[in-house]
């Protein structure tokens, strides 16, 4: 059964930008972190395919030096912030994992688990 957990206002992330969060599933807590660019939001598990470790080295910290892709501190692998796939680094083709991330009336970021 799926359950839905709401992350924060669409507002709370600038453009482009990126915001971390940690949910609670069972007795489970799953990092994710949602980046918006030119008004579009994207959410994915925080977790680096190369070695399944966290991205970010600070807080929120996400997006290369330009915020045009999704950075991994740890060893520089890139990602496509649109589809998470992997665009350099030592990713070897593969990608991050695309969570369902929904908008309500309210502008509030719904994730879909
Ligand atoms: S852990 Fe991300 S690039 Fe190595």
């Amino acid at each position: 059964m799926s359950k839905t957990h709401t992350l924060c206002h669409i507002d709370d992330i600038s453009d482009p930008g990126a915001k971390g969060f940690e949910v609670k599933q069972g007795r489970q807590t799953l990092g994710l972190f949602v980046v918006k660019k030119d008004g579009q939001v994207y959410a994915y598990k925080n977790e680096c395919p190369h070695a399944r470790v966290n991205l970010e080295w600070q807080e929120d910290d996400f997006l290369d030096m330009d915020n045009s892709l999704i950075q991994c501190s740890v060893h520089g692998a890139l990602f496509v912030i649109e589809s998470g796939d992997c665009a350099g680094g030592p990713c070897n083709g593969q990608g991050l994992q695309k969570l369902e991330l929904q908008i309500n009336d309210d502008k509030m970021l719904v994730l879909q688990l």
